[in-house]
């Protein structure tokens, strides 16, 4: 009999923290809903006192997500842990996640705080959480660089005052896994009570260890592992949620416990979060990388085709590769794309939104024989990440790209209902369609970044465009998908600039 080990998602929170990953409300929850699909035990869906957007997307994923618990992040003090108790009401199994900093220098720098009243606070926070609910989870943040003692000592007060999950956190991602396996082991040997509490590892990638960390702390008896799909979150990132729950899979005969995720649903969630969030999967990345499963060499090539375990430690069905079929076609009906979404755990809000959704496939049917699941996906995140109170829409685009002559782009848009033109030229047609943008919106802001990756294969594939915009130290990412890539880059800039425009003011839970 294995132990379970609890999946702690942090996407929605630790995830949403990197530069420009920011959500909607709608793309939050579309997110939830697959991560519940995935078998997540626990969801951070958000830092509620973040602003009153944040603590809505967390009420409205408490709301409708049934089997996994809904969790949101708080500071130890009344406001947050008020504001996180208010944001999981709705949840079927809710729970607040309140941490306060416990390093010497985090102390003195940042909080300011002698390490009485750090201990002092934590308890009240906890006391307080408890009020909205029994599962209480407490985070020493930056405890890497806090004193064995004094993490000690917070970790027991917390535990009597009745959190149930102490979470370990190497918020710079500074630890090695001997040591970290080792600060994990001497905390559930030392803190008494610790035997009744579920203990948790939180890692960050700075020295790409976040995983094999996680992993050690495994070993050594924690029972929660927090992480992200795609290993996305703060600077270099958080542990990646698919490659420790392969790891533990495939090393049954190392670890003593095994999570309940359903690991088929790796990759569409893994495809889903990169959508929404604007970044891309690199190929070689473990488990959800292009190339992961991908066997270049011959020598590689025969023994696969031999005998499958000779160069493969997975199945690539087992992480969800298997899902990227051939499903519909120019003459697939209303219904069948209603069914296929529905397989894909995507659910449109109203009929208009599948109405609105349905046309957009019939012209993606003309202009592509092939539709994969991939363009479906595409398809729905492009539909969701225009909102109705955007203030700038296409309306039309056409560029002149010629040899011997300079690209030119000339591009109507539609600023809050009245229509605005401008034409200019660039050193390539996507270079002169933002510039036309540009010209007519006259944001100011600095791209970052433009990337565009093909959603299958082919020349008619789909491409997916990612723009990056930074502005007033804000940054944004926005995405756009289309067979013709210059119109995927406009619209990518667009729905950059719309969140430029729309973006509230938001309280950063570690600043
Ligand atoms: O990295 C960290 O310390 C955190 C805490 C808020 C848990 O994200
Ligand atoms: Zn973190």
């Amino acid at each position: 009999m294995q132990d379970a080990l609890i999946i702690f998602d942090t996407t929605l929170r630790d995830g949403e923290q990197s530069p420009g990953a920011a959500m909607t409300k709608d793309e939050k929850m579309r997110i939830a809903r697959q991560l519940e699909r995935l078998g997540v035990d626990v969801i951070e869906a958000g830092f509620a006192a973040a602003s009153p957007g944040d603590a809505e997307a967390i009420h409205a994923i408490a709301g409708v997500v049934k089997h996994s618990t809904v969790c949101s992040l708080a500071r130890a003090n009344e406001r947050d842990v008020r504001a996180a108790g208010e944001a999981i009401r709705p949840a079927a199994s809710g729970r607040i996640h309140t941490f306060i900093a416990t390093s010497p220098i985090h102390m003195e720098k940042k909080l300011r705080m002698q390490p009485d009243q750090v201990v002092e606070a934590a308890v009240q926070a906890v006391r307080l959480a408890l009020e909205y609910t029994d599962d209480v989870e407490f985070s020493a943040e930056d405890a890497v660089r806090s004193e064995m003692d004094f993490l000690c000592r917070i970790f027991q007060a917390v535990i009597d005052a009745g959190a149930r999950t102490i979470n370990v956190p190497d918020t710079v991602g500074y630890s090695l896994p001997s040591l970290w396996g080792e600060r994990m082991r001497r905390l559930i040997e030392r803190v008494p009570g610790s035997d009744k509490v579920v203990w948790s590892t939180h890692c960050h990638n700075d020295l790409g260890m976040a995983v094999a960390n996680s992993l050690a702390a495994v070993m050594q008896g924690a029972r929660q592992v927090e992480c992200t799909i795609n290993g996305l979150g703060e600077r270099a990132g958080n542990a990646s949620l698919e490659e420790v729950v392969m790891a533990v899979k495939t090393r049954r005969d190392v670890f003593t416990c095994d999570s309940r995720i359903d690991t088929t649903q790796i990759v569409p969630t893994s495809r889903l979060v990169s959508q929404i969030t604007g970044y891309p999967v690199q190929p070689n990345k473990a488990i959800v990388g292009a190339n992961a499963f991908a066997h270049e060499s011959g020598i590689h090539q025969d023994g696969v085709l031999k005998h499958r375990e000779t160069y493969e430690i997975m199945r690539a069905e087992d992480v969800g590769w298997s899902t990227n079929k051939l499903t519909l076609g120019k003459l697939s009906g209303r219904n069948a794309f209603r069914t296929r979404l529905s397989e894909l755990g995507i659910v449109l809000e109203s009929e208009e939104a599948l109405n609105a959704a349905f046309a957009r496939f019939k012209e993606l049917a003309d202009k592509k024989r092939e539709i994969f699941d991939e363009d479906l996906q595409a398809l729905v995140a492009a539909d969701a990440s225009v909102d109705a109170s955007d203030r700038f829409r296409l309306v039309s685009l056409k560029v002149c790209s010629e040899t011997g002559e300079i690209p030119h782009a000339h591009v109507t848009l539609s600023d809050g209902g009245s229509e605005i033109q401008a034409d200019e030229l660039g050193s390539g047609p996507v270079d002169a369609a933002f510039r036309a943008i540009e010209k007519m919106v006259e944001s100011g802001a600095g791209l970052l970044l433009y990337s565009v990756n093909n959603i299958t294969t082919g020349t008619d594939a789909q491409g997916e465009v990612t723009v990056r915009l930074a502005r007033n130290g804000r940054i944004v990412n926005g995405q756009g998908a289309d067979t013709d890539i210059v119109m995927a880059s406009a619209q990518a800039y667009l729905n950059a600039l719309n969140k430029l425009y729309g973006l509230e003011e938001r309280a950063h839970p570690q600043v």
